[in-house]
């Protein structure tokens, strides 16, 4: 009999290896896959039968027995690829999900792998950057800016020498779709980065890390080994971090590269003229270089097909939180907040009411029920002091308290500041100071108003997002929920 387990870190937290391992102990042919991204399903197992592959989930180590002797029907979930979540999807960037082995260049091959660094290499530069301008590609690490003119910036730069960075510093509280794709579908990150060294004229890449995703570290050093001649002679290094989320700023991670404090650096100039050792550098999200290889093979108009307004393509949602279907849920733009957390995501898991979601990590801003008609799009969610960010929606039901999520929000920015300018390191602290005393009911009207224009300063006076961006989730809990902050 032949199973198959994903081996991604969030199956194997779930108890996969053990579950893989038991089957083995009874004989069965045990296939280690990606994850589909169902992921409160996990550990899912599909079994090989004359029907295709059934999946049954969660499946527990002690679940197994029964399983193999056909007494598990009770969690039979039947064809996978069919199911509703999956089905609903527009996988572009995911299409490898669940179906292929993370580190088989045979697995990678047969499902379309390296057609788009060939076409690359058909093409050469101009055009490369073209395809990727054509196909409306912006950055999926959160900003948005748009990915061909910071490619086209960076091959019109002199330099001797030139470098590509992937942003793998992962830190967006709810996001796991670099982490998934790295461990799920490693070749497609490396062939992305190749064309975007053919773009440019860079031979040389950086994979940097987070320290924290130590199996998405052994994936990533293993594939760059197993593929090296197939890239030549672009050639990539993994780098691992050291647990600062602001050094998932770019210029903070460049300053990390070149073994130097993770501190942000004054933009201009931009890496993309002045970066990694002073030479241009292209500074891409795991999720931007990872959509490339399919826009190269399938051409940047059809890239632009998908999507809603200026936001062209797919993004990866990651829903997570108190949220009954936990998952990836790859889609193109233009779906609302509301069919993404009631019809996808189910709801919450509790069974209680939502009452508020934060979008787009620890800086982005909590939205109320009544904004769940916003629709997934970069410029939608600016027009209502939102942030689309990395796409994690984290959702709270009717027992959180949203002043304490204020509060925590300065709380985070205070913990992670790199201490360069004085709005952010001081600013945070009083705002964590000050949100204490109203929550302890202390003269709320008075401090709120001085919060207020804190953010302000914040907002204005911050050098980077961290600083600048720490007033979202503040002010939108303020605004959206005042009855939590009336103590
Ligand atoms: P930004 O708007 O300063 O820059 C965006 C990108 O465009 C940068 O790479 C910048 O170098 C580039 N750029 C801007 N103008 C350019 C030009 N004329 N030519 C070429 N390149 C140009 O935004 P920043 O500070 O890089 O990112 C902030 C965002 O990061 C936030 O919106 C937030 O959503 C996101 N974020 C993501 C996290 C994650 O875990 N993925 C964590 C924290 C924040
Ligand atoms: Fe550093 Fe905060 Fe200033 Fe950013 S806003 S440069 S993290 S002190």
């Amino acid at each position: 009999m032949r199973l198959f387990v994903s081996d991604d870190a969030a199956a194997v937290a779930c108890g996969a290896d053990a579950v893989a391992a038991r089957a083995d102990a009874l004989g069965a042919e045990v296939v280690r896959t990606s994850s589909w991204g169902l992921h409160w399903l996990e550990p899912l197992v599909e079994i090989e039968t004359d029907d295709g592959r059934i999946g049954y989930g969660p499946v527990a180590a002690a679940d197994v027995d029964a399983l193999l002797a056909g007494e598990l029907e009770q969690r039979r979930i039947g064809d996978i690829a069919s199911h509703p979540f999956i089905r609903r999807q527009t996988r572009l960037t995911f299409a490898r999900a669940g179906r292929t082995r993370p580190l088989s260049l045979d697995d990678y091959a047969a499902t379309g792998g390296w057609a788009g660094l060939e076409q690359a290499r058909a093409i050469g530069p101009e055009a490369i950057v073209q395809q990727v301008t054509t196909s409306g590609l912006r950055g999926r690490g959160g900003a948005g800016f748009p990915a061909g003119i910071k490619w086209e910036t960076a091959r019109r730069a002199a330099g001797p020498r030139k470098y590509i960075v992937c942003n793998a510093d992962e830190g967006d509280s709810g996001t796991f779709a670099d982490r998934m794709l790295m461990e799920g579908d490693p070749f497609c990150l490396i062939e992305g980065m190749a064309i975007a060294g053919l773009a440019v004229g860079a031979d040389k890449g950086f994979v940097y890390i987070r320290s924290e995703y130590p199996h998405a570290i052994a994936k990533m050093e293993a594939a760059v080994r197993l593929c090296a001649h197939l890239v030549a002679p672009f050639e990539i290094e993994v780098r691992v971090g050291a647990g600062a989320y602001v050094c998932g700023e770019e210029t903070s991670l460049l300053n990390s590269l070149e073994g130097k404090r993770g501190e942000v650096r004054v933009k201009p100039p931009l890496p993309a003229i002045e970066g990694l050792f002073g030479r241009p550098t292209v500074v891409n999200n795991v999720l931007t270089l990872a959509a490339v290889p399919w826009i190269l093979a399938n051409g940047g108009p059809a890239y632009a097909d998908f999507g809603s307004g200026r936001s062209r393509g797919t993004m990866p949602v990651q829903l997570a939180g108190n949220i009954r279907h936990a998952g990836l849920f790859e889609t193109a733009f233009g779906l609302t907040l509301g069919e993404l957390v009631h019809d996808i995501g189910g709801g919450t898991a509790s069974g209680r009411p939502v009452k508020a979601v934060q979008v787009g990590g620890p800086l982005g801003a909590y939205f109320p029920p009544s904004l769940f008609d916003t629709v997934l799009d970069y410029e939608a969610f600016a027009a209502r002091d939102g942030l689309v960010g990395h796409a994690g929606i984290v959702v709270f039901d009717d027992t959180v308290d949203m002043a304490r999520q204020a509060r925590f929000a300065f709380e985070f920015c205070a913990a992670e500041s790199c201490g360069k300018c004085t709005p952010c390191r001081l600013g945070s602290v009083r705002g964590y100071e000050t949100m204490a005393r109203v929550l302890a009911g202390e003269d709320a009207a008075a401090n709120l108003a001085l919060i207020e224009e804190l953010c302000e300063t914040m907002t204005f006076g911050s050098l980077c997002a961290l600083g600048g961006l720490t007033p979202y989730p503040v002010l939108s809990a303020i605004r959206h929920f005042p009855e939590d902050f009336a103590r």
